[in-house]
């Protein structure tokens, strides 16, 4: 969802510009453009479609040392090259790259109309040009407040003056804003991926607060005009995390990270000899974890089928009550938000409105919540009261897979942490211990059979229309791997408990509609057998993800998957859906990376 990019330096801005928006395109835009101080003017260039093709449209001999950048999501106004960003004032001197929304656009636009201001665009935006090149204020910094002081909204934006060449002001309130910090150059972005190229120093602003960027460094400062103190830190970040390094897909090559990623995320954190995990970032003692009576989990997506692993793995290792909501429904219906209960957003951004949202009204009323957040620095992760890094590197796919592993695998982490303060045995703790330990290779195994996944799913991608089921442990699966099924071949693809079937969805199954039914090998195995019987007694053809203890009963084609602690048996059963879904929407030749009509985070309502 929308990008931002910034320069300012010596070196020519445009190929910069350009490079940081083709890095933001996995975050799902519909249009792009740059804005560029050249000495005697600004220039502007805008294209709806992308960023190769704004980059066609370029002039040849375009330079300069200072320029914006935008990819956009269209909210206010349809997709067109007058709505696409950087907006710019009437009089062609102020141009503002924008993420979020301004709520009281509407309004401020009558107002401006009135006083004789005509707009070229639908966007809430271009009203923020306005009301700067409006400002009668002496300084850009202070024409920006008086800007902002009339909005009501959420914004990252960027502004470049053209009576100011030396500086971009920058301000932030909702929605991310990092400033790079180069030699004798710095860079903006709304994503670490646009900088990663250029430098590893960084500087994440705050909401509610502002910068002034030149070529040689970076005051910030607050609202109410106060400087604020922020030293850089360093990101561990490599370029090659964000390239493609030799693979078709960044989806392929995600998932095919996961047995290196998952060590990395583990490593350290396993304590075998008391059978617990240390979860030090969640800056809660043994007798804080103890006074918690349920925990709530909050996600938007994948993320919430993640949560609904994490909830079952926090009941039966704590024996806490747990469930997990989707952040967006639970924001809108006022919850109750109890002093015992833990609440834990996850995000692998670490920026999706719905669930920030959500994080806030908890902590609103008082409650404590925690984060699985992948993005370090990110909003959702400095909100929440402590968390679990998960580490697994910059996920660029918009479909999650990596990301959600290791959400997974930090929930187990989680639980053993619960239930090692409860009555979870010092025994019970080491198995789990030991199951994660082995998870790295097995999951190298599940990889091995890649071959044999993809001609099933080659298979399946000529099905309308699938069902995924699974019962108890097997469920979450199933509706992730639905879920990531329709993400990406754009098939319909449903979840269903597998004890649900004869209660309604078994009318639909024939020959054409084919089930892929998550069987890990634990005490309902007999009744997932039973479904599987059913199915296939009606004609329909049965993919059977299955550990290797389960019979193949009346399954037409099955993937074994290695057998885990049964807790963590979802774990690993999750990995063969997704190569199942990259291979289907591979063999259908989509754009896999960039699925239509979604975006990587949701960072609008
Ligand atoms: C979007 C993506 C989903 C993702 C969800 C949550 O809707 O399309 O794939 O699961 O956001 O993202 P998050 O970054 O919060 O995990």
């Amino acid at each position: 969802m929308c990008g931002i990019v910034g320069y300012i330096g010596s070196q020519n801005a445009v190929p910069i510009l350009m490079e940081g928006l083709f890095r933001l395109e996995y975050r799902g835009y519909d249009s792009a453009g740059i804005a560029i101080i050249s000495p005697a003017e600004t220039r502007v260039f805008r294209r709806v479609g992308r960023v190769r093709e704004l980059e066609a449209s370029l002039p040849r001999r375009l330079t300069g040392k200072v320029g914006i950048g935008h990819t956009r999501w269209a909210t206010h106004g349809p997709v067109t090259q007058a709505n696409a960003h950087p907006q710019v004032s009437g009089d062609g001197r102020i141009s503002v790259v924008h993420n979020g929304i301004i709520d009281n656009a509407t309004e401020l636009r009558e107002g401006l109309q009135a006083k004789g201001e005509t707009f070229g665009s639908e966007t809430d935006t271009e009203v923020l040009a306005h009301l700067i090149a409006r400002s009668a204020a002496p300084s850009l910094e202070d024409a920006v407040l008086d800007a902002l002081a009339q909005i009501h909204g959420t914004y990252a934006i960027a502004i470049i003056d053209q009576r100011h060449p030396d500086r971009i002001v920058v301000a932030r309130n909702g929605s991310p804003l990092i400033i790079g910090v180069g030699d004798r150059e710095m860079f903006i972005a709304s994503d670490l991926s646009a900088l990663v190229r250029h430098t590893t120093s960084v500087v994440h602003l705050d909401d509610g607060e502002l910068a002034t960027v030149t070529a040689t460094g970076f005051r910030t400062f607050s609202r109410e005009e106060e400087n604020t103190a922020k030293t850089p830190v360093s990101i561990d970040l490599d370029a090659d995390d964000v390239d493609l390094a030799g693979h078709q897909h960044f989806m392929r090559k995600e998932i095919l990270e996961q047995p290196a990623s998952a060590e990395r995320m583990l490593q350290g954190r396993l304590d075998e000899r008391f059978g617990t995990a240390r979860l030090d970032g969640l800056n809660l003692s043994p007798r804080d974890l103890r006074s918690f009576r349920r925990v709530k989990i909050l996600g938007c997506g994948s993320a919430y089928y993640v949560g609904q692993i994490g909830a079952q793995l926090i009941e039966e290792l704590a024996r806490m009550p747990a469930d997990a909501e989707p952040a967006s429904e639970f924001r809108y219906r006022n919850p109750v938000i109890e002093p015992d209960t833990l609440y834990v957003a996850v995000s692998q951004s670490g920026e999706t409105a719905d669930t920030a949202f959500a994080v806030r009204e908890v902590k609103r009323k008082g409650g404590q919540v925690v984060g699985l957040v992948n993005v370090v620095g990110s909003s959702i992760a400095r909100e929440c009261d402590g968390g679990i890094y998960l580490h697994a590197g910059p996920e660029i796919a918009v479909a999650s897979t990596k990301a959600l592993t290791h959400m997974a695998i930090g929930f187990a982490m989680l639980a053993l942490v619960l239930g090692r303060v409860r009555d979870l045995s010092i025994s019970d703790g080491q198995r789990i211990v030991a199951g994660l330990k082995a998870l790295p290779g097995q999951i190298e195994q599940i990889l091995a059979d890649e071959p044999q996944i993809a001609e099933i799913a080659a298979d399946l991608s000529a099905a309308e229309s699938l069902f995924f089921i699974g019962r108890v442990r097997g469920f979450p699966v199933a509706r992730e791997g639905a879920q990531k099924f329709k993400e990406v071949t754009y098939r319909h693809a449903e979840a269903y408990q597998a004890s649900e079937l004869k209660h309604g969805p078994l009318a639909l199954i024939d020959k054409d509609l084919p089930t892929v039914a998550i069987v890990p090998d634990d005490e309902l195995t007999d009744r997932n057998m039973g479904a599987i019987e059913q199915i296939s007694a009606r004609n329909g053809r049965v993919v059977l993800i299955a550990n290797p203890g389960v019979p193949d009963c009346a399954a037409d084609s099955r993937i074994t998957v290695p057998k885990s602690a049964r807790e963590l048996d979802p774990i690993l059963l999750v990995i063969p859906v997704q190569l199942m879904a990259y291979h289907a929407a591979r063999t259908l030749g989509l754009d896999i990376d960039k699925p239509r009509n979604l975006a990587k985070s949701v960072t609008v309502e």
